[in-house]
């Protein structure tokens, strides 16, 4: 059993608050797109070129999250947000990836806590997808600290 299974916030997750942290995670699914569509095409220099055209996949990958994250909320009888968490605007690359890192680095923390909370309410199947999902940003995660130049940080502790 890992130390945050027993975390009194996991434990005490009504349905109703799972339903807000998943609006929470739209609100970062949002965001990703919004910077992954900007960045991929603001990033400038040979050496970035091979990143931006992943900051393309991204882009697409995070907006099918978006879908499915708002269909759980649906599900769950909440209303989708509509707003996404903020972005860094600006023009310096490494500027635009460390922001992009930083959000996965949230998203990933996010989620690992969402598949406890989930579970937690006995709904395995929502469990399961913030799973799959997980992996595609652990990727993302992967993408940008080699585009860095640095190995990707170890997030399981705060
Ligand atoms: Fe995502
Ligand atoms: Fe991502």
């Amino acid at each position: 059993m890992t130390p945050t299974m027993t975390d009194p916030t996991t434990a005490t997750t009504t349905r109703q608050e799972l339903i807000e942290r998943l609006n929470d995670d739209l609100a970062r699914e949002y965001q990703a797109i919004i910077a992954y569509v900007v960045y991929s095409q603001v990033l400038k220099g040979a050496q970035y070129m091979a990143i931006a055209k992943e900051l393309v996949k991204h882009a697409g990958q995070e907006l099918s999250h978006a879908l499915r994250i708002s269909k759980h909320i649906d599900y769950l009888g909440g209303m989708p947000c509509a707003e996404p968490k903020p972005v860094i605007l600006t023009e310096n690359p490494v500027e635009m990836l460390r922001a992009d890192l930083q959000n996965e680095n949230e998203t990933i923390r996010a989620y690992r806590q969402r598949v406890l909370q989930c579970e937690a309410l006995c709904e395995y199947g929502i469990a399961e997808d913030i799973r799959e999902i997980l992996r595609e940003e652990q990727e993302h995660q992967i993408d940008l600290a080699t585009a860095l130049g640095e190995d990707p940080p170890d997030l399981s502790r705060r």
